[in-house]
């Protein structure tokens, strides 16, 4: 069965799928607007939400199906002290697709290994987005007409941004696409993206210190908001909370065509002076997000019991009883999953929820 739990989940097949869908569900909205009657999908948000939760609502209010869930997990058994795991085996009796937030990083492959239903991951703690990254590429796509080919500026938060983390795996899926991280010292990329993704899968990455120094090159700039909850540390925090803000003055070496692309929530990381600029596209990215969710949802149903559609093959995973992940936000330290762990390529163990290093 398949379901979606980190962006390489998705063949570029798969993608180019979901992608041209979401495209013609926008030029078409009547044809699609019963094609999930009678079907349901769950929303389990454990963590809070605007545009991920009411997006899913609405794509499947839109294809005609209904909506059931809870938007705060202590309003269900979960505050009982019901598990991830149990939880969606409950769920899965009356939905037919489950979407998942979690604070907790690997909830969503932990729930996916029990699930009979397909579970989409709506985001884990600081690691992965992948329907966000659906959303950022439909919206790349429709602002500059191609991915193939762009430069694209990741600027601020780019340690805890699982926005940016998820976008940059699935733009290893295109050709020649070259990636700038803007950022402090604080909140630089993990080396899990940097060295499994982009050094493996031939992205070509920069780093500098000022989003100046790149405007004029960008086709895409990604802005990201310093995430205040995944600090543990609120004096760092408040060192770096605005170390980038996009005015109207810094874009004057931009291209004509650049997308300004933000997941939202902002902050103060955007100046509300920009959303006049023609290259603001992050409104039109928040639309963007119901279309490629509408088209998400209805290829996970037509695909859930097809063997071409299966998850991608890995290697099994390497257990060692001495061995545990040091992350406290992963799910192996918060639920009872046995602690798993993947080789990479240059023999580094990683935790198989997570991506943090063994040590
Ligand atoms: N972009 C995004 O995930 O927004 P929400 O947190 O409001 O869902």
């Amino acid at each position: 069965m398949k379901h979606l739990i980190d962006p390489m989940d998705l063949s570029k097949e798969e993608l180019d799928q979901i992608i041209g869908l979401a495209q013609d569900i926008i030029s078409n909205r009547e044809k699609y607007q019963d094609l999930l009657s009678h079907r349901k999908l769950a929303t389990l948000f454990y963590e809070p939400s605007t545009r991920t939760r009411l997006s899913f609502t609405s794509a499947m209010m839109e294809l005609g199906g209904n909506v059931l869930g809870f938007s705060d997990a202590k309003s269900s058994s979960v505050s009982k002290g019901e598990t991830v795991q149990d939880t969606v085996r409950v769920v899965g009796c009356f939905a037919d697709v489950i979407a998942m937030r979690h604070h907790i990083e690997g909830a969503q492959l932990y729930a996916s290994e029990v699930s009979k239903v397909p579970i989409i991951n709506a985001g884990d703690g600081s690691h992965s987005h992948p329907t966000q990254t659906l959303t950022d590429l439909l919206t790349i796509q429709r602002e500059l007409g191609h991915i193939d080919g762009i430069t694209i500026g990741f600027c601020g938060d780019l340690k805890f941004g699982r926005t940016v983390h998820s976008l940059i795996k699935a733009l290893s899926r295109y050709k020649d696409v070259k990636v700038i991280l803007i950022a402090p010292d604080e909140l630089k990329l993990p080396d899990y993206i940097k060295h499994d993704v982009c050094d493996r899968l031939g992205v070509k990455y920069c780093e500098v210190s000022t989003m100046e120094e790149v405007m004029p090159q960008l086709d895409v700039l990604y802005m990201t908001r310093v995430q205040q909850e995944r600090f543990l540390d609120l004096e760092e925090f408040d060192r770096v909370k605005d170390s980038f803000v996009l005015d109207c003055q810094k874009l004057s070496g931009a291209k004509e065509k650049m997308a300004i692309l933000h997941p939202l929530p902002r902050v103060n990381e955007i100046l509300t002076e920009v959303d006049d600029d023609p290259r603001a596209a992050y409104f039109r990215q928040v639309e963007n997000g119901k279309f490629v969710r509408m088209a998400l949802i209805t290829k996970l149903l037509e695909w859930k019991d097809d063997p071409l559609h299966a998850m991608p093959e890995t290697d099994a995973p390497e257990t060692d009883p001495t061995l545990r992940c040091s992350n406290g936000k992963c799910i192996c330290n918060n639920e009872n999953a046995q602690h798993k762990f993947r080789r990479t390529d240059n023999g580094t163990l990683r935790c198989w929820y997570c991506d943090s290093k063994i040590k």
